[in-house]
């Protein structure tokens, strides 16, 4: 996507607040990617949030964002142990550290956090679902696309818009596309909402997924896709009223579990709790054949009637 284009020595971003070109002083975390040549200039805090400060930066042409993320012990929620399960250490020996809690160990834990999040956007990237384009993630900062509009302004998130019904809907639809692609790529965001959507002129852009779960090795993975797209149904349900009765994630879920997923699945919203009308097919097929065994069974007695007498 196009970064914003430089407007004379400033650059116009969020909200039509326009960013003089003057540099800030780098903060710390950023020093090793300055020294590295990665990152030319820190021109301004975006940011901060409980999990992450997000920097707007120059690297060469480019303006970009650098998420750099706050110390575990400063971290909140997304470091419960329902997110950790299925995550494993790219080796064993590094797996036990993590497991001990060692100081190694913690930083290896810190690591993966870190690499998780870069992980899952290369992923996403390649998988069709819209996140901002990754570049890496070095030290411990996330550099990433800064999304923004055709204006030049930071994308604003997706519980600052207003949206039309249409639009309500026409978006709806694009994101239960996108958490089915992410969910064929094995992955489920775990803290999608409106605060972790972004929206420029083309549409929503999914953000934030350093929590982002493995949709086969965790148990939690059922009812964290069905809290992130009832979020999400929640949310667009306030401008379309009519998205509020639909069952997008037990209709995924259902068709992830029994492999039919496909990244193209066309979803109709509908799901009976059951889960055996899915096929009515299947079930017709039954009756007919029960209803041919009972006429065989009929016919056989009333053979086995007339030779008696
Ligand atoms: N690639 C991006 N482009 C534009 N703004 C971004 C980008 N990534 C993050 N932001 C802004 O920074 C905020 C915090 O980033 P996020 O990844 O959600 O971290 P946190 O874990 O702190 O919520 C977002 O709500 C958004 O406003
Ligand atoms: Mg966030």
């Amino acid at each position: 996507m196009p970064t914003p284009a430089p407007i004379g020595t400033f650059y116009c971003l969020n909200s039509g607040s326009v960013l003089y070109n003057d540099s800030m002083k780098i903060p710390k975390r950023i020093a090793p990617l300055v020294e590295d040549g990665v990152v030319d200039e820190v021109l301004r805090q975006l940011m901060s949030g409980k999990e992450a400060t997000v920097y707007v930066v120059r690297c060469g042409d480019s303006i970009r964002c650098a998420k750099v993320y706050k110390d575990a012990a400063k971290r909140s929620f997304k470091q419960a142990v329902e997110y950790q399960e299925g995550r494993k250490g790219r080796n064993s020996r590094r797996q036990r550290a993590m497991e001990k809690g060692s100081k190694y160990g913690r930083k290896q834990q810190e690591e993966a956090w870190h690499n998780a999040e870069v992980d899952a956007l290369y992923t996403l990237e390649r998988a069709g679902v819209r996140v901002p384009e990754p570049f890496g993630c070095f030290d411990g900062v996330l550099l990433m696309e800064l999304v923004t509009t055709e204006g030049g302004e930071v994308a604003p998130r997706l519980n600052d818009v207003v949206l039309t019904r249409e639009q309500a809907l026409e978006d709806h639809a694009l994101m239960m596309t996108y958490v089915v692609k992410m969910l064929c790529a094995g992955l489920v965001h775990g803290d999608l909402s409106e605060f972790n959507v972004l929206v420029d002129d083309y549409g929503p852009v999914i953000i934030d997924l350093p929590q982002a779960v493995n949709a086969a090795a965790n148990n939690h993975a059922k009812a964290m896709l069905e809290r992130d797209v009832n979020n999400m149904t929640a949310y667009y349900g306030l401008s379309a009223p009519e998205l509020l009765g639909s069952q997008y994630a037990k209709e995924m879920w259902a068709l992830y579990e029994e492999g039919e997923l496909h990244p193209e699945a066309q979803l109709t919203g509908v799901f009976d709790d059951d889960g055996d009308s899915a096929d009515v097919d299947a079930v017709l097929q039954e009756i007919q054949a029960a209803m041919e065994e009972e006429e065989n069974r009929l016919a056989r007695i009333r053979q086995a009637d007339a030779s008696d007498d």
